[in-house]
């Protein structure tokens, strides 16, 4: 499908499904110091760890922190009706609890008002991965002192900001940030191995319930969800190994946070992991405080992934068959682009009969965009959109539960560990002038959303 065939545009959706486009703080913002911010996770890793591989840091990103009124009004302009973005918990808490910021709370009082004067709806995210650094020195997310740390963040913003925000996100992504920063160890705060990995999946657990409640307590009419990263998972071959490796890794990579907050437990299914998960944290003691009723929960999806059964991994005797060696279609990193497993992927979450209601809180595609002549001809892109917003029409009209849609990015930005050069945005930067070229892509999306 190319651009010139497009068949759909938002007319064809309800009225009242919701287009978004989403950021997060440490990706966008820069100033990483100025204003009495005080370092996160990702600042002091970046520059540390060796990991980034164009070496770069967060310490100015799109300087969106500075930028925010002309970024607004660029996705005011392609016609997103919201605008998701995060608080970064280091810039209002610069030590991670105790003394507030104040300037860093007047900034998001000026991003909000500056949205709400446009149009923009905000979506907040609580947490977007960019830990109070001091708070990591105390053992981050693997402390059982966090549920206690974020819950007093979650207060703070939700008594500052919730006469204007109603829409909430607790949590960016539960599995992808405890298994890459604290089982793998390449993404912040760099630490390896199930000692790491456990607790912080329990603490993220409770404290991703915890922040819910603490929203439906303080802020009037609240609408509240959190974000679970989602890919279809597909056995390599029909063979009962291949398909029991896809069932572990359906349960590491799409149900382990996922039905702890739907009150469910950890997943289980004769899985020895997780055995070992229920009994080094005691889970099935934490059933209820796990659990929170959201009123929708963010579906992200970026790729499927195929698996076979391979024994020489341990623990999940499990393997990704890479896309290059299967010869599908890929995006700039190498994923796989697949609008057919985007459609099965949120039909799976939304047959759980206790999700109310489902909003894709990410999905986009990065590309090798070039700037020639002041335009970024990024087709593929377009294709991208085009093929998954297809498949989202026709969940729409199947699936009463879906009730939305954001973009991931507004802006190319600081892609973690691929630093720089993997670019998502709807719109090019270019990071030394800081200058800001609409893709095509964003047209795309503008005449894609015009009433
Ligand atoms: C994250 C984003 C990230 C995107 C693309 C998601 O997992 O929430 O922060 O940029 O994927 O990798």
């Amino acid at each position: 499908m190319t651009s010139s065939n497009k068949i759909i545009s938002a007319k064809d959706f309800s009225e009242d499904f919701i287009w978004g486009v989403a950021t997060s703080a440490p990706q966008i913002e820069g100033a990483y110091n100025v204003d009495g911010r005080g370092l996160s996770t990702w600042d002091v890793f970046a520059k540390r760890s060796g990991k980034i591989k164009d070496k770069s840091n967060l310490n100015h990103a799109c300087n969106f922190y500075y930028r925010y009124k002309d970024d607004l009004l660029i996705a005011k302009g392609l016609g997103f009706k919201v605008f998701r973005f995060s608080i970064s918990w280091s810039r209002i808490l610069p030590d991670g609890t105790g003394k507030v910021n104040q300037a860093g709370i007047k900034f998001y009082h000026n991003l909000i008002d500056e949205c709400l004067q446009l149009g923009l709806t905000p979506y907040v995210t609580l947490f977007h991965w960019d830990l109070p650094y001091t708070l990591q020195k105390e053992g981050g997310w693997t402390s059982h002192f966090i549920v206690k740390w974020f819950s007093k963040f979650v207060k703070l913003c939700c008594k500052e900001y919730g006469n204007k925000v109603k829409n909430w996100m607790v949590i960016n992504e539960p599995m992808s940030f405890t298994a890459l920063g604290y089982m793998l160890g390449i993404h912040a705060p760099g630490k390896k191995g199930l000692n790491n990995f456990f607790p912080a999946v329990f603490n993220t657990a409770m404290a991703q319930a915890e922040g819910g409640r603490i929203i439906r307590d303080i802020v009037d009419n609240a609408n509240i969800g959190t974000t679970f990263s989602c890919s279809e998972i597909k056995p390599y071959t029909n063979s009962e190994l291949d398909i029991a490796a896809a069932n572990k890794m359906d349960i590491l990579i799409n149900r382990l946070f996922i039905e702890p907050t739907l009150g469910l437990g950890f997943p289980n299914d004769g899985f020895a992991l997780m055995d070992k998960l229920n009994f080094t944290t005691k889970a099935w003691r934490y059933i209820e405080k796990m659990q929170f009723d959201f009123d929708f929960i963010g579906v992200q999806n970026y790729f499927p992934i195929t698996v076979k059964h391979s024994s020489i991994i341990p623990i999940i005797n499990a393997m990704e068959v890479k896309p290059s060696k299967r010869k599908v279609p890929q995006n700039g990193l190498g994923w796989e682009i697949n609008a057919d497993s985007f459609y099965n992927i949120i039909r799976k979450i939304a047959a759980y009969h206790n999700v109310k209601n489902i909003i894709v809180t990410e999905n986009g595609a990065c590309f090798n965009d070039k700037i020639v002549n002041g335009v970024v001809n990024d087709t593929e892109r377009i294709n991208y959109f085009n093929t998954h917003l297809t498949a989202l029409h026709k969940l729409h009209k199947e699936e009463p539960k879906l009730k939305g849609y954001f973009a991931w990015t507004l802006l190319d930005n600081f892609e973690w560990s691929e630093g720089y050069k993997a670019r998502f945005g709807l719109v090019y930067v270019d990071f030394i002038t800081q200058l800001r070229t609409i893709k095509q892509s964003g047209y795309w999306w503008r005449d894609f959303l015009k009433k």
